[in-house]
């Protein structure tokens, strides 16, 4: 007897040793217990979801991780629990995690597994969208740039060159993911595969290649599609659940769903809660009693929701995408949305309205709503000195040679993956003066300069300018800057940046180019504190660096930096990209998570193309400019 037990504990404690060495090395923080876990997941087999064999609703919410700082991931998530949603929807995007073909990077705002962990602590299912196309109002959907350096790459079709790409990014990110699954005991009960596809539909064996990378992999849970009523029809494959997104509800929608897939659950995948605002337009609203009414529609309809946004976050750095379809547009930083929950994270009439109807579908009382977030004002950033971007150029080391231009992604840097964002500086000798044209080669606009001194500015619609005529050699500078690549419609292939072919002088195409990459990321903004800064009475014009002090106190809170008086450019608080400000608005102030400041002295490092503005001061709430009602 004694020595059975005696071999009983041997065995569990082998067991257990077992499970803590599993559980420091591949799963990660995950609870090793999920290997020996098998539920039932989400099923759509009739009218009703089932999970575990009981029908349920989907409440749903989107927000995405690499949109939030990771600090306020749980208090978002908790105000989603507390407005009575049982389901988290996110994104997964390619390019923030493999930046480099072959480096990946799911660390701090990208570590998803964490993410996930913690929507599983506050009590949310997940719906997960790993794309690999994402959409999004994210830089090319979310596909890497690099992918671009193809020439005859073509996105989401079964090219091989695409194909190969996802499947390598897939075997990373899969795994990952897979002890998350709900049959595993995890908050995952579904995964989009792709997303919108029929809006473009290309090719007619894409999505199946997708789900069965995802499924090969070992994806168990319901899968879904996604897409607007126009894409329905050619974007549903066999075996995976059709989805719909709208704003507007039109009585023929629910039928259309049916004609398609009959006898199955509604689930409305996004329901767009608000707009996204572009440069140079206004901010959009939508109306709060016209969103309640058309959420509780598709309640009283037994259908399922999930609301795209429940909380948008922020583009930070430059991963604002943009739409190209009479006009190029690009997108702002703000991701406000105009959702129930604020860029910053704090309730709307919105969420309070949306509380009061989504606790009708709850036999318990919903969770208390979590205290207010407190934001700061921090006074003003002591500006202090200042760098023009041409002092920086003397000392980056050497430029590029080439005799015709090259598109940044074709750029030979970073390690063979070309520039991904930011700005480039084509340099050339010309002699004398006259039309410079463009021909629309441009991506997406450049400040042009003679020997330093701007002469203007093109773009998609200004494509010529005049060089003054001054006999001799002189250089003429072009400052491109990538806005950001189309995140939606049939354009997708063409959004190479920078110079993507000649741009003339009185019809001649320039040649022998100096190109400087100048991607402005975190190594580059910090290493200029190495270099010779002057102090501001020297009042700058054109592209020049500023630098100055945030100063806080010893418990950082959120704030917002009013980019009054400012031109256009980008800020970077302690080297990191907090995005894009511009004074043809609307947004006119930039998100500061609290999570994100130091203690005592931040480093406040500007950006700025044209002018700067007098002063730079912390405010303690948003503008995101004047506001106009979607229609
Ligand atoms: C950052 O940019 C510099 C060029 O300024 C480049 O040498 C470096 O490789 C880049 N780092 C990363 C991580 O991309």
């Amino acid at each position: 007897m004694r020595r059975e037990r005696r071999r009983r504990l041997a065995l569990l404690g082998l067991l257990g040793l077992t499970l803590l060495l599993l559980s420091r090395t591949r799963l990660g923080r995950i609870v090793p217990l999920r290997m020996f876990i098998h539920r039932t997941g989400l099923q759509a087999e009739n009218s009703q979801f089932l999970l575990e064999d009981k029908p349920i609703t989907i409440l749903g919410g989107s927000m995405h991780y690499f949109r939030v700082p990771v600090a306020h991931w749980r208090d978002r998530m908790r105000k989603m629990k507390a407005c009575g949603l049982n389901t988290l929807t996110t994104y997964v995007p390619w390019n923030l995690h493999e930046p480099r073909r072959g480096k990946f990077d799911f660390s701090g705002i990208l570590d998803l597994g964490v993410f996930l962990e913690v929507a599983a602590e506050v009590g949310l299912w997940v719906i997960l969208r790993p794309g690999p196309y994402i959409c999004s109002e994210w830089d090319l959907g979310g596909l890497p740039s690099w992918l671009l350096r193809d020439k005859n790459m073509q996105l989401r079709t079964t090219y091989r060159g695409f194909t190969e790409a996802t499947e390598a990014y897939f075997d990373e990110l899969i795994p990952k993911v897979i002890w998350h699954q709900y049959s595993k005991g995890g908050p995952i009960i579904a995964v989009q595969v792709e997303n919108e596809y029929g809006s473009y539909a290309k090719d007619a064996n894409y999505m199946e290649f997708i789900k069965t990378a995802l499924v090969s992999r070992g994806i168990e849970e319901l899968l879904l599609t996604s897409d607007n009523k126009d894409g329905l029809s050619a974007g549903t494959i066999e075996g995976v659940l059709a989805t719909i997104n709208f704003q507007k509800i039109e009585p023929v929608l629910f039928s259309y769903l049916d004609s398609i897939q009959s006898n199955k659950p509604v689930l409305v995948m996004e329901y767009w809660t608000g707009w996204f605002d572009h440069w140079g337009g206004d901010h959009h609203v939508f109306d709060v009693d016209q969103m309640i009414s058309t959420v509780s529609d598709v309640l009283i309809k037994g259908a399922s929701i999930n609301l795209y946004m429940f909380h948008g976050g922020t583009n930070f750095g430059f991963m604002s995408g943009a739409l190209h379809f009479h006009e190029y547009r690009s997108d702002v930083t703000s991701y406000d949305y105009d959702a129930p929950l604020t860029e910053a994270g704090d309730y709307t009439s919105k969420y309070y309205k949306l509380r009061d109807l989504l606790s009708k579908y709850h036999v318990d009382p919903l969770p208390p709503v979590p205290p207010l977030i407190p934001k700061a004002t921090y006074g003003a950033v002591e500006l202090k000195r200042c760098l023009s971007l041409w002092d920086v150029l003397a000392s980056t080391g050497e430029p590029i040679r080439s005799e015709e231009p090259i598109n940044m992604e074709n750029l030979p840097v970073n390690d063979g993956n070309g520039q991904s964002y930011g700005y480039t500086l084509y340099e050339a000798v010309i002699y004398g003066g006259g039309k410079f044209h463009t021909r629309g080669n441009v991506r997406d606009r450049a400040q042009v300069f003679v020997s330093t001194q701007s002469v203007g500015s093109v773009d998609y619609k200004n494509q010529e300018l005049d060089i003054p005529e001054v006999p001799g050699y002189r250089k003429l500078q072009i400052l491109v800057e990538n806005c950001g690549r189309v995140n939606y419609g049939n354009k997708l292939d063409t959004q190479r940046k920078g110079l993507v072919g000649d741009v003339f002088l009185r019809d001649v195409p320039l040649r022998n180019f100096k190109i400087y990459s100048l991607d402005m990321n975190q190594t580059f903004i910090n290493g200029l504190n190495s270099q010779h800064w002057s102090d501001l009475s020297e009042g700058k014009w054109g592209p020049t660096f500023y630098q100055g002090a945030l100063r806080v106190n010893s418990q950082p809170q959120d704030t917002f930096l009013r980019m009054k008086g400012w031109k256009k450019g980008v800020v970077f608080l302690n080297g990191k990209n907090l995005g894009r400000y511009w004074d043809i608005g609307p947004q006119e102030t930039l998100y500061v998570p609290g999570s994100w400041l130091w203690p005592g002295v931040n480093e406040i490092t500007i950006f700025e193309e044209y002018k700067a503005g007098e002063s730079l001061y912390t405010v303690d709430s948003s503008f995101l400019g004047r506001t106009q009602y979607v229609d």
